[in-house]
C-alpha cells in the first residue's frame, strides 16, 4: 500500500510535492491505515546521464537529491518508491535502464529505494519474460531489499511467469477516472484470480479515489474491486487536499483489511446478472468477503446464498463493511438492495 504520484499529477513533480505528500500522508491517517510506500513516477529524470553513466535527478525539480529525499521520507516512518523504464526512454522521455539494471539498481539502492516501478515503453523487440529477470538479478545485486513491481501493461502473459520475478505485475492497460474504466479493468483482472499470492499480485493498476471522475459511490466500489481481488492499493490523489469523505474511503478499515487479509487469495465473480454481479473472496480463519456490485443504472436487489459462497453452514453472521455495522445472524443467505454503480461489501462469518 503507498501512494503515486502519476496518476494525479503527471509529469509534474517536485521534491516539495513529494514532502508534503509524505507529511500529508502522515497527518490524515493514511500511513497508520497501511499506505506506506511514497512512489515517484515518470519525469523525475533530468534529461541525460551523468558523466559517470548514472541516472540522476533533475535538480530544479529536486534540488536536495534523490538520497536526501529518500532520508526524508524514511524519517516520517514511510519507504521510498521511485520509477524507470526496461527500454531505451521512458514514457515521457526521459534515459532509461536499457543495459543498465545492474547499475541503476544500485544507484537505486544507494538513494535508499525500497520499490522499484519498472515501466515498458520503448522497449521494442524485447520479452517481459526474458527482461524482468534481469531486474530481479540487479535488485538481488545490492543487497537491498527492493520491491520490484512489474509494469508491462500484460503484453507477455506475466502471469505466467512473474511470480517468482517481481512481486506485482500490472495485468491491463493505464486506468482513468471513470467508472467505465474500473469495470473493464475489474473484467479482465478477475479472471487472472489463480495467479496470485502472498509476494506476487496481480496488480489492476493505481486508484483513482478522490481524483474527482466519479462519486463517492463509484470510488468505494472501485476500493471495495481492489479489496477482493487483493490488489496493491496505491492511491493516485493529492494527498494534501482531500475531502473528508475521500480520506474516509482510501482509509476504511475494515474494507483495507480485507485487501490484506493474511491468506492472500485473491476474490473471483462468482455471478454475473445483467446489471449485478457477486464477487467472494476466501479469507484467513474460513469467513468470506462478499462484494454485491451493481453496474447499471438503477437500484437492484442482489441475494446470494451461503452454499453459493462455499460456507457449509445454514448460518453465518454478517457485517457491512462500509457502513462498519452488525446486520446479524442470517440463515441460508443474505440479500440487499444495491444502488446503481456502487458496492456493498460484506463479511460474512460461518457459525
Ligand atoms: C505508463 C505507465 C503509467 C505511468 C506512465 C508514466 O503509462 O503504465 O503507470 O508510469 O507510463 O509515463
Amino acid at each position: 500500500m503507498g501512494w503515486n504520484s502519476w496518476n494525479r499529477f503527471g509529469p509534474f513533480l517536485s521534491e516539495r510535492l513529494v514532502l508534503e505528500t509524505a507529511n500529508a500522508m502522515v497527518e490524515s491517517g493514511m500511513r497508520d491505515a497501511g499506505y506506506r510506500y511514497v512512489v515517484i513516477d515518470d519525469a523525475w529524470e533530468d534529461s541525460v546521464r551523468d558523466d559517470s553513466g548514472d541516472l540522476t535527478e533533475n535538480r530544479w525539480q529536486f534540488p536536495h537529491g534523490m538520497a536526501w529525499l529518500g532520508e526524508e521520507i524514511h524519517r516520517r516512518g514511510l519507504k521510498f518508491g521511485l520509477y524507470t523504464d526496461a527500454g531505451t526512454r521512458t514514457c515521457q522521455g526521459y534515459p532509461a535502464s536499457l543495459g543498465n539494471e545492474t547499475r541503476d539498481a544500485k544507484r537505486f539502492a544507494s538513494w535508499g529505494v525500497d520499490f522499484m516501478k519498472v515501466d515498458w515503453c520503448h522497449t521494442e523487440g524485447l520479452r517481459g519474460r526474458a527482461t524482468y529477470p534481469k531486474w530481479t538479478d540487479a535488485i538481488r545485486a545490492t543487497g537491498r531489499p527492493m520491491v520490484l513491481s512489474i509494469c508491462e501493461w500484460s503484453r507477455d502473459k506475466p502471469w505466467e511467469w512473474a511470480g517468482p520475478v517481481g512481486h506485482m505485475w500490472r495485468t491491463t492497460g493505464d486506468i482513468a477516472d471513470t467508472w467505465s474504466s474500473v469495470v473493464t479493468i475489474a473484467d479482465k483482472n478477475a479472471e487472472l484470480h489463480p495467479h496470485a499470492g502472498p509476494d506476487h499480485w496481480n496488480d489492476p493498476d493505481m486508484l483513482e479515489v478522490g481524483n474527482g471522475g466519479m462519486t463517492d459511490d463509484e470510488y468505494r466500489a472501485h476500493l471495495s474491486l481492489w479489496a477482493v481481488m487483493a490488489a496493491p492499493l496505491i492511491a493516485g490523489n493529492d494527498l494534501r487536499a482531500m475531502s473528508h469523505e475521500t480520506r474516509a474511503i482510501l482509509t476504511a478499515p475494515e474494507v483495507i483489511a480485507i485487501d490484506q487479509d493474511v491468506l492472500g487469495r485473491q476474490g473471483r465473480r462468482i455471478r454475473r446478472d445483467e446489471a449485478t454481479e457477486v464477487w467472494v473472496r476466501e479469507l484467513a480463519h474460513g469467513a468470506r468477503a462478499v462484494l454485491l456490485l451493481d453496474r447499471g443504472e438503477s437500484s437492484t436487489r442482489v441475494g446470494v446464498t451461503f452454499a453459493e459462497i462455499g460456507l457449509g453452514t445454514k448460518s453465518a453472521s454478517v457485517r457491512d463493511l462500509w457502513e462498519r455495522a452488525d446486520i446479524g445472524v442470517r440463515t441460508l443467505g443474505v440479500d440487499a438492495t444495491v444502488r446503481p454503480h456502487s458496492a456493498i461489501l460484506l463479511k460474512v462469518s460461518p457459525g
